[in-house]
């Protein structure tokens, strides 16, 4: 027995040293790992965020981790968060491979999509594409403004109705902001009751929980795992209907389309198709994976930042009393708002800032990874390293921000008040990678957000206690689940 647990410490010491030492020359520091799990034990599975944060003011803001047997270099802080994805954005553009996120999706290795692809010609391709036909789609025109206030008309209809009782909004804005980005990709037959996008949102839903769980950071680290039966398998098989789904509609647009016609962005990818004719860079396998990219990158976002937002609103009533002075000020005697009423709302856009500051919505980013030996603040990082930016570190960055770690609009606003953006505001990433919707997801929160206050007092219901501002960790950041209490405001000018 003594022997057996002599040999168990040997072979223990081995693998720690052994995996010690694979940090290589000149590598980024980090906490000693352990044999299979790395440092997967360093980490609250609540929220590791906040151990992100000790470990770079232990090991600096450049520092690595194992996860499992790969190694990831954490980067914090704007320097070298902008050394990284700006000045280096070449060699630190790629996407990793292996991890859950990519083997759940289970795409051909020639149909990676947008999000998930590596920093190559067909990436560069699929990304011109995508921003050229978001903005066809009336980024910039009236035609997106009036497809977001239809659906954002919806939930005000819906909340109307429900106007003294409390509701718990997140279905609700989940369906908007899929409902949105839907309709621009699969056209106005895909809203919310389709049967396609019924079980498209369950499926997503499913697989968010999934992928936020501490079963994602299980399957990242070990994979001797990965093909037991646990719950990353249900991951795998939501994924694998969808994809049975999304080729199916792509189907019904090859058989209705007119050509010069274009109905939506699946439409535009076919005429593209069409085009090329060489059928490499762009496949219908391809579209598939693209299409779901904007889907699903465009979903979970925009409805946990709402979220966020309302719930801060109940909070701080004081902050939402202003927000719903300036709005009625702003458009006395218009039936609704524009984007371009911002400009004479700087309150309310420091306010909604504020909300994606402090929600810290996608806190990881996706993961990059370098695409050549390269160097970061004096350290070398070889080809094929895991870059993880802890976006914490610079929407929350000592000296960057007035008052970085309270809730508080004067973080965007300057002497005069007028709206000022620190450029530490990230949430949408930076350099080559920087988030594709922004311009539609700028568009949303602005719409919505001005929208619903305008129309409605939100409260927090009485007997709930205190607001629980405190986020549920995930790829996606959510508040945690709350009702709301909704009361129709009678100054409302509509
Ligand atoms: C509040 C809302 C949103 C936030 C905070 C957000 C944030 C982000 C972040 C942090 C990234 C990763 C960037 C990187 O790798 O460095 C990203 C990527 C991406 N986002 Fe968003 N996003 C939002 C809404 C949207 C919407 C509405 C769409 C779709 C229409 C969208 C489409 C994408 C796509 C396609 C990528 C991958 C880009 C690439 O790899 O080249 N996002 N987003």
């Amino acid at each position: 027995m003594f022997g057996s647990l002599v040999l168990f410490a040997v072979v223990l010491w081995f693998f720690y040293f052994l995996l010690r030492n694979r940090r290589g020359k000149n590598f980024p520091p980090g906490p000693s790992a352990l044999p299979l799990l790395g440092n997967l034990l360093e980490f609250s599975s609540e929220n590791p965020i906040p151990d992100l944060s000790r470990l770079a003011r232990r090991y600096g803001n450049v520092y690595s981790l194992f996860l499992g047997p790969q190694k990831v270099v954490v980067v914090n802080g704007l320097q070298a968060l902008k050394e990284a994805f700006v000045t280096r954005a070449a060699d630190f553009s790629g996407r990793p491979h292996g991890l859950l996120l990519n083997d759940a999706t289970q795409r051909k290795d020639w149909a990676p999509g947008l999000a998930l692809a590596g920093y190559d010609a067909q990436w560069r391709d699929h990304r011109r594409f995508g921003l050229q036909v978001l903005r066809n789609f009336g980024l910039g025109k009236k035609s997106m403004e009036e497809r977001i206030l239809q659906e954002t008309q919806q939930v005000v209809r819906l909340l109307e109705e429900s106007a003294g009782s409390e509701v718990n909004p997140q279905l609700l804005f989940h369906k908007l902001a899929s409902n949105i980005v839907s309709r621009v990709v699969y056209g106005s037959n895909y809203d919310h009751n389709d049967p396609f996008m019924k079980s498209s949102i369950r499926a997503v839903r499913e697989n968010t929980k999934i992928l936020n769980s501490a079963w994602s950071m299980i399957y990242d680290t070990i994979p001797a795992v990965r093909n037991l039966p646990l719950p990353f398998q249900k991951a795998m098989k939501n994924f694998k209907e969808l994809n049975e789904k999304t080729a199916e509609v792509i189907q019904e647009h090859k058989s209705s389309r007119l050509p010069g016609e274009q109905r939506d962005v699946v439409d535009c990818y076919l005429e593209e198709m069409d085009k090329r004719e060489d059928g490499l860079s762009f496949s219908e396998d391809q579209l598939c994976s693209f299409a779901q990219d904007l889907h699903l990158a465009g979903t979970d976002t925009t409805s946990n930042t709402l979220l966020t937002g309302v719930l801060y609103m109940m909070a701080h009533p004081h902050i939402q009393e202003r927000c719903q002075q300036e709005i009625d000020f702003a458009l006395e005697g218009k039936d609704k708002v524009a984007f371009g009423d911002k400009q004479k709302m700087p309150y309310v856009q420091a306010v909604i800032h504020e909300v994606q500051r402090v929600a810290n919505i996608i806190p990881l980013s996706i993961f990059h990874c370098t695409t050549k030996d390269t160097q970061l603040m004096g350290f070398s990082l070889p080809k094929g390293t895991i870059v993880a930016p802890n976006m914490a570190s610079v929407l929350w960055e000592a000296g960057q921000w007035k008052f970085p770690h309270d809730f508080n609009p004067e973080n965007f606003l300057d002497d005069q008040g007028e709206f000022v953006k620190p450029e530490a505001f990230v949430p949408f990433s930076l350099g080559p990678r920087v988030c594709l919707g922004e311009g539609l997801a700028r568009m949303e929160l602005f719409l919505v957000f001005v929208t619903l206050l305008r129309r409605f007092r939100f409260v927090w219901p009485a007997g709930a206690g205190e607001p629980d501002l405190s986020p549920v960790f995930g790829f996606t950041m959510s508040p945690q689940p709350y009702k709301l209490e909704v009361r129709c405001r009678e100054t409302a000018d509509h």
